[in-house]
């Protein structure tokens, strides 16, 4: 795992974009696209790259982590729409290209299983952008999620809910269950690119990175994986215990060595 803390949010939004870039660039056929607040410097630098560096994501199959359960279809926080209006439809990748599980699904089992092959039949995913939750949630697992879960349904915590609020109209509009990757599908990816900014996250990037292996924060998979890079600012950095070991590799970091 490789962590990388840089002095403002925006530098960690062009960080990861660049480095989500070179995975393109360097043949990805399945990217994994995650919601919320933190990718959104990502995406940002992704689409400049795309307009001015001839980025392209032709021929990229694209999958998001998660969706809400009984959302209106088209309702402006499903995350199948604010994927499209923040990223997709900015850049050279079709709609048919960018897959969300159905939360709409009459068989919400069924739709899980049928997002788990379509992921199997175009992956793997060889890069995947994650945020954080501050309770330690990826995608939409939630404290307590197996550790080798797939997509499933899950219920919501009432701080997720409440973080979650601000988008909505009214804290009760927000849904109570989603469907969402699950911690082993998120694994299977080839390289996960963590992105958290922001105070609020400081103590779940600490208990992700340094803390325990454990279902309670969910995040903590990460340490069982082979390819990390976390991405913070300093703010979500301030409780890590080893700050300054990861600021000397990274600024001794080997001028041949990639992310
Ligand atoms: C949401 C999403 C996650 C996201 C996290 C943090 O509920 N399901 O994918 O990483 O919570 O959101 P934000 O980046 O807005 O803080």
């Amino acid at each position: 795992m490789e962590l990388v803390i840089t002095d403002t949010a925006d530098q960690a939004g062009v960080l990861a974009g660049g480095i989500i870039a070179a995975d393109v660039r360097a043949g990805a056929r399945a990217i994994g696209l995650a919601t919320g607040s933190s990718p959104l410097g990502a995406y940002r630098e992704l689409i400049r790259r795309h307009r001015d560096e001839d980025l392209s994501f032709a021929g990229v199959q694209a999958f998001l982590l998660d969706e809400y359960i009984d959302l209106p279809a088209g309702h402006p926080q499903s995350y199948a729409r604010f994927i499209r209006d923040e990223f997709t439809s900015h850049i050279d990748i079709d709609d048919a290209a960018v897959h969300s599980p159905d939360g709409n699904a009459a068989d919400l089992p069924a739709a899980a299983a049928a997002y788990e092959a379509a992921i199997a039949a175009a992956g793997p995913v060889a890069v995947q952008i994650l945020g954080i939750g501050a309770n330690g949630h990826i995608g939409f697992n939630e404290p307590g999620s197996s550790l080798r879960s797939r997509t499933r349904v899950k219920t919501l915590t009432p701080r997720t809910r409440a973080d979650n609020a601000r988008f909505f109209d009214t804290p009760d509009d927000v849904p109570t269950h989603v469907l969402t990757q699950g911690l082993g599908t998120i694994s299977d990816a080839g390289h996960l690119v963590m992105i958290a900014t922001g105070p609020s996250k400081a103590a779940a990037v600490a208990a992700a990175v340094e803390g325990p292996v454990s279902a309670f924060c969910p995040a903590s998979i990460l340490q069982m994986h082979p390819h990390v890079t976390v991405i913070t600012d300093e703010s979500a950095a301030a409780a890590l215990t080893q700050g300054d070991y990861y600021r000397f590799a990274h600024a001794n970091k080997p001028h041949w060595q990639g992310y």
